[in-house]
Order: structure tokens, then C-alpha cells, then sequence
């Protein structure tokens, strides 16, 4: 399928792994020309390469920290009219919330909620001005089905979501769409350290819970989040997907 975005620019933040990678790749592969981020500039540049070789779209690395107001200023400097933007950041650690400082908790609101609401900040007015845009948030399937030791990610991505509901019907009359990805298990590097943290037999355990018997392929996130992001998924707002190979077990 043609998604409709040859020659869009994207924005895709935390992107040198994982399902931020995906994005990008998939982006790319669609014919946008991405900006990619992550805060580990080697691991970046190496990302940034292979999705230029793989694609021949054109990729730029933007070694900053998202989450700081210089890193997103680096990241608008580069594009500084993006068409897409898809809003990521690493989640907090595993913790009892008992355990949460008062700092942690700001942290976790911060790192999961404000800066996808900054960066919406930004970039929003042009898009509605140009008539296109795509905002996907990678949130997290722990924000329809908490997990114990995920709830300040699950609050602070629950918090994303109810703001962002109410802004994307404000944008939908103008070709602007706001949705949210919510991943269930997939294979990706932060999945590997937290099952290891949880013992090696966790693998098989928490594969046997999910209806599908695999854990997701971060290449499946990408093609979703490229559709969500083409000119076919103009009607689509407001939506929170569930990627959870069948996780979650209700009917609606
Ligand atoms: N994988 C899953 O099954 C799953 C399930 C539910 C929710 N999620 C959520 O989905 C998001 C992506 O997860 P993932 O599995 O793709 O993680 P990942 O494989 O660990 O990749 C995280 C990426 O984000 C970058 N990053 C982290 N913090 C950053 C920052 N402050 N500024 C810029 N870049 C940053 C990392 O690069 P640097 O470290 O070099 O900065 C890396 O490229 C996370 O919020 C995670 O909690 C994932």
C-alpha cells in the first residue's frame, strides 16, 4: 500500500532502538525523511547509517535528551516543521510504589507525560496551518491493564492520554491526528533487561501468558505506527491501540 507521506519529515524520538526504531525504519521505508534520537550518539549514528542504507530516505541523528528543553530544541532545529511527530522516551524502572521519592514521581510525569505535551506544543500550530498532521505516542499497554511496579509509567502515560484526548478532537477539523500505540510485550532491549531482572525463566512464563505464544516484533509496531501516520488513517483520532498479541482480555 502506498501510505501517502513520500517527502513528509518525522520527527521520531528515542529512536536508535527498539520500537522507536521501528518507527523510524518504517517511516523511511514510506519515503519520509526522518530525524532520529537517542541519547547515546555512536549507537545513534549507527541507526541512523543502517536506516539510510536499508531505505535511501534521508536521516538525520539527533544525539540529545528528549527529555530536556536542549534537546528539544536540537530536535526542532533540525526539523523544525515536522509533519509527523511520534512521541517515545524510556519508561521508569521496575519500583514498589511505595518506594517512589517525591522527585521520582515528578520524574516518571515528566519523562512519560510533559514531554510529549512540550513537544506537541511545538509542533502542532504548523500542522493545523498546513492542513497534515500526524501525532502518534507510544505509550504502554500497562496504561489499559496496570502492572504492579509499572505504575508510575502507567499513571504518568494514563495522564498523556486523557490530556491528549480532549487536544486531538481540537486539531481533527484540520487533517491533524492524535493517537496513542500501546505495546504489549515486545522484543525489543528494554524488554531484555527487565525480564532479566525478573530471572531467565521469566521469558517462557510471560510468553506462555500472551494468546499469540510470541512476543511482538518491533518491525509490526512500525508498520502500524507508519499507517497511523499515512493519509489512509486521516479518520483515525483520538485512538489508543493495543499491540499485545491478544494480552488483554476483555472484548472491548
Ligand atoms: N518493549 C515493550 O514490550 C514495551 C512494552 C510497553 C511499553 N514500552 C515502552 O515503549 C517505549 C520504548 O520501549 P523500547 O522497548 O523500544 O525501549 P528500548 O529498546 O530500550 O529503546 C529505547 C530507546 O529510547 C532511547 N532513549 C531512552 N531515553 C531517552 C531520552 N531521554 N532521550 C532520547 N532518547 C532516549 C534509547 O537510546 P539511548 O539510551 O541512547 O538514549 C533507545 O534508542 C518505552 O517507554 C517503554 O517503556 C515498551
Amino acid at each position: 500500500m502506498d501510505l501517502g507521506i513520500a517527502g513528509r519529515k518525522a520527527i521520531v524520538c528515542a529512536s536508535s532502538k527498539g520500537l522507536g526504531r521501528a518507527c523510524a525504519t518504517s517511516l523511511a521505508e514510506a519515503g519520509c525523511e526522518v530525524v532520529v534520537n537517542g541519547r547515546n550518539r555512536e549507537a545513534l549514528e549507527t541507526t541512523a547509517a543502517e536506516i539510510r542504507k536499508a531505505t535511501g530516505a534521508k536521516v538525520i541523528a539527533v544525539a540529545a535528551d528528549v527529555a530536556t528543553p536542549e534537546g528539544q530544541k536540537a530536535l526542532l532545529e533540525a526539523c523544525p516543521q515536522p509533519d509527523i511527530l511520534v512521541n517515545n522516551n524510556a519508561g521508569p524502572p521496575f519500583r514498589d510504589f511505595r518506594e517512589l521519592t517525591r522527585q521520582q514521581i515528578i520524574d516518571g510525569v515528566i519523562a512519560n507525560m510533559a514531554v510529549a505535551i512540550e513537544l506537541t506544543q511545538k509542533v502542532i500550530d504548523p500542522m493545523i496551518a498546513r492542513k497534515f498532521g500526524r501525532i502518534v505516542n507510544i505509550t504502554s499497554g500497562t496504561v489499559k491493564a496496570p502492572l504492579f511496579g509499572l505504575d508510575l509509567s502507567s499513571g504518568a502515560r494514563a495522564g498523556l492520554t486523557a490530556f491528549m484526548a480532549g487536544v486531538a478532537r481540537s486539531v481533527a477539523g484540520s487533517n491533524v491526528t492524535i493517537n496513542f500505540m500501546q505495546p504489549g510485550t515486545f522484543a525489543t532491549d528494554r524488554l531484555a533487561s527487565n525480564l532479566e531482572m525478573n530471572a531467565k525463566k521469566a521469558k517462557g512464563e510471560r510468553m506462555a501468558t500472551v494468546p499469540a505464544k510470541r512476543f511482538g516484533l518491533p518491525d509490526e509496531f512500525g508498520a502500524t505506527c507508519a499507517f497511523l501516520c499515512s493519509t489512509h488513517a486521516a479518520y483515525i483520532t483520538g485512538q489508543n491501540l493495543l499491540l499485545d498479541g491478544g494480552a488483554f482480555p476483555g472484548a472491548f
